[in-house]
């Protein structure tokens, strides 16, 4: 076989193969594994949805390559009257607006379409890590921003060396934030701005857990802050608005040039998805409220969280994601070998927060995602588990 390319050099070792380890073990040995790792909604897709893919699946027109520039015209036109909906900003169908087999692909793909060797990518830590592992890969370099929790996990634009911001092509946030659970502010977003187009920057702006969030909170958005379409891409996702993260279905939305630029590198890579998908896409932007798994969310996140607090572990309660970002608990312990001990002494698995970037030490994320709960048992039973392991002391 010849030797595969240096590109993939840049993909990080396997970080919780110890962990996979140890669950694969407390499982063959017949152990109840609470699994509180991945963030993938456990509820099914809303059935209108399901019943318009069946039905755009009969229609032959879908069977057929979509020739479109931008995407599925139903899909397009249904994500920029959601957008204006939700958000009150008026995007054009016809051009700011890009369709993606799910947001992580457009992430991703925009990396290779804008970054050249000595081009640097500004990239969250801790941070979903497609953003970092793609800009090298496509032979940029990345800066990272620390995210702290002294400034509510928003980076500190007058930290970026001014050097970097120079060479800098791309900026990626994202709020509500994975894996913190962090929300942004409009004020944020308008400094934002601000630097980016001083320093000619794209704004790339991952709001995939844009519509999950409690108690009536809106996470604001780029596009709503004067100047933003300027200078910004924004990703959505239906995967965790609509349950739906089989389906591979998300858009991007912005500039015009942005959004051209992504569509005409998407156009050499993919050929989109089945339409029917699309279709059954719009009828979900148009018609589906998904406010009944929110409410399931909600339930799991105060148990767990009031559960946690009532046993001596202090966590915040996110106001957005299905995210629970608490401190490691247990002085002199790392974030992998604290998880390591819960999965051992309480079956519950939880990540890491190094499986983020080096800034999530001392963190660990448990989800609110969970098979085979129902209204929050699971997660009464994980917070038993925990004092019971006696690991809190
Ligand atoms: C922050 C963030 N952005 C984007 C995605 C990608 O979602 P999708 O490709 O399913 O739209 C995820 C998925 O976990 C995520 O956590």
């Amino acid at each position: 076989m010849p030797e595969r390319s240096k590109r993939l050099d840049s993909i990080p070792p396997y970080l919780f193969a110890e962990i996979s380890r140890v669950k694969a073990e407390a499982i063959a040995s017949g152990a109840d594994v609470i699994d509180l790792g991945i963030g993938d909604p456990d509820l099914p897709t809303p059935e209108p949805v399901v019943e318009a893919l069946a039905k755009a699946a009969h229609n032959p027109a879908t069977h057929r390559y979509d020739e479109t520039p931008f995407g599925w015209v139903s899909f397009i036109e249904a994500a920029a009257d959601w957008y204006g909906r939700e958000f009150g900003v008026r995007v054009d169908p016809n051009g700011e607006v890009v369709q993606l087999i799910g947001s992580k692909e457009g992430l991703a793909h925009l990396a290779y379409a804008y970054l050249d060797p000595g081009d640097v990518a500004i990239v969250p830590n801790p941070g979903y890590t497609v953003y970092r592992v793609n800009s090298l890969m496509a032979g940029g370099e990345v800066h990272e921003t620390p995210l702290l929790e002294e400034n509510g996990f928003l980076p500190k634009l007058e930290d970026i060396p001014v050097e970097v911001a120079r060479r800098a092509k791309l900026f990626y946030v994202c709020y509500p934030h994975n894996p913190t659970g962090a929300v942004a502010t409009p004020e944020f977003y308008a400094d934002l701005v601000r630097f980016c187009r001083d320093h000619d920057i794209l704004l790339v702006n991952d709001m995939a857990y844009a519509t999950v969030s409690y108690e009536g909170f809106r996470n604001p958005t780029v596009l709503q802050v004067p100047g933003g379409k300027e200078v910004s891409i924004e990703f959505h996702s239906l995967s965790k608005m609509f349950n739906m993260t089989g389906w591979r279905l998300g858009f991007a939305l912005g500039n015009r040039d942005a959004v051209a630029t992504l569509a005409k590198f998407k156009s050499n890579i993919d050929s989109k998805q089945f339409p029917a998908i699309a279709e059954a896409g719009a009828e979900a932007l148009r018609n589906v409220d998904n406010s009944a798994s929110l409410a399931v969310y909600q339930k799991r996140r105060d148990y767990l969280c009031d559960g946690l607090n009532a046993i001596g572990w202090p966590v915040r309660k996110p106001k957005a994601t299905f995210y629970v970002w608490a401190r490691v608990p247990v002085q002199g312990m790392s974030s992998a070998e604290f998880c390591k001990s819960l999965l051992e002494r309480a079956h519950v698995l939880t990540i890491p927060g190094t499986g983020y970037g080096t800034q999530g030490e001392g963190y660990l994320r448990m989800s609110l995602t969970l098979m085979g709960d129902r209204e929050g048992e699971r997660f009464q039973e994980a917070v038993r588990r925990i004092q019971a392991s006696g690991l809190l002391g």
